[in-house]
């Protein structure tokens, strides 16, 4: 079996971020998107790894991933010049995925318990497909299966009457007839080759769809929020260790940490608050400040004077002696925050297409 794991597309719905950075490689618990998505299948036995990216960001994703050695896969990169939906992501792979089995896998999304059942069931199953389905509070935003006696009977994208309450998550297993319907299939109004089209493909052709629900946590990371909420979810995974054991950096001693904190190598923690689920980058200084619960601080960050929880700051940013609190933020690389003391006391602000701030 083989994988295809997605890091191209727009990432509109992300931006300003994915403005200068690809979205598969935000951090989520100071580990890039895309690894959580390489880790589930390597654990799952999988070796050859096809990852699709877009010419934009293509030299971005080499350079983080490599050849994939050191999670013991073999990554193929699959240039996808257009952005033209899920089914082109397939259709373009075939000659990588050539009469294998795959699983293919959106690499936007986060699951925790790993993938292994699904590929059993698939196997067990003898199926053309398998699909994962998870149970959501707004399926409109998902493929939508219709599910009668058991069955997938029906998958639409995004519809806007969902027949049931699960989403389609991005997690799929495919013999080759998966490749059959992604040619056979048309643009969809939006003028994307979409998979719930060849899913429904499938079915209209009578070949075997199966399913399994999650039952862990899922999360497509559409969204900012959605990512804060991915991050938490990650973040409470950590397990509790002595703190010598999760603190590899220094902490002098006016610090305290509390509950579950990584500290990584080269991160600095002096007069501080940290109070966990919390990890701090390496080559990261927090000088006088307070770090809340379910935050993320990337690397070579410097946090002075300043509050700071439910949060993800990316690589390199600076907060300094701002006396509120950042709540629910996200920063990309290279963030400067700070509070000016001259006056008058004005607002100054340098901000890029498609920020958003709120006072
Ligand atoms: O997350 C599950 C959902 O993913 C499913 O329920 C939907 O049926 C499926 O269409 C998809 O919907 P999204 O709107 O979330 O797809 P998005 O455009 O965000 O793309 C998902 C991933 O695929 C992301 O890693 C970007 C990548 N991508 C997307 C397109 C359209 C590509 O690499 N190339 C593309 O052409």
């Amino acid at each position: 079996m083989k994988a295809l794991i997605t890091a191209g597309g727009r990432g509109t719905r992300l931006r300003p971020i994915t403005h200068t950075n690809n979205k598969h490689l935000i951090p989520i618990s100071n580990k890039p998107m895309i690894q959580y998505a390489i880790e589930a299948v390597a654990a799952a036995g999988i070796k050859e790894v096809g990852v699709v990216v877009n010419p934009e960001t293509v030299d971005e994703l080499e350079k983080a991933l490599g050849n994939g050695a050191v999670w013991g896969v073999k990554i193929s990169f699959i240039l996808q010049e257009e952005p033209k939906g899920l089914a082109h992501v397939v259709k373009i792979a075939q000659d990588f995925i050539k009469d294998d089995p795959f699983i293919f896998y959106l690499g936007d999304n986060v699951i925790v318990g790993g993938i292994d059942r699904f590929v059993k069931a698939f196997q067990q199953d003898a199926s053309d497909c398998h699909l994962v389905l998870s149970k959501v509070s707004d399926p409109h935003r998902f493929g939508v299966p219709e599910i009668k006696d058991g069955r997938i009977i029906g998958v639409q994208e995004k519809p806007k009457n969902p027949r049931s309450p699960y989403a389609v998550t991005g997690i799929y297993i495919y013999n080759q007839h998966i490749f059959e319907a992604v040619h056979a299939i048309q643009p969809s109004a939006r003028g994307e080759l979409e998979i719930s089209d060849a899913h429904q493909y499938l079915i209209d052709k009578g070949f075997l769809i199966n399913y399994s629900e999650v039952t862990g946590w899922w999360k497509d990371t559409g969204q900012p929020e959605d990512l804060l909420e991915a991050n938490r979810f990650v973040l409470d995974q950590i397990i509790e260790r002595p703190h010598s054991q999760m603190t590899a950096g220094e902490v002098d001693s006016q610090s305290e940490l509390c509950g579950k904190v990584i500290i990584e190598k080269g991160a600095r923690v002096i007069n501080s608050q940290i109070r966990g689920p919390a990890i701090i980058g390496e080559g990261t200084l927090i000088e006088n400040s307070y770090v809340g619960p379910y935050t993320s601080i990337y690397h070579d960050c410097h946090i002075k004077n300043s509050e700071l929880e439910y949060s993800i700051i990316m690589e390199r940013c600076k907060i300094k002696d701002i006396d509120i609190r950042i709540e629910k933020s996200l920063l990309g690389r290279d963030v400067t925050f700070l509070c000016g003391k001259s006056r008058p006391r004005t607002q100054k602000f340098v901000v890029g297409d498609e920020s958003r701030i709120e006072l």
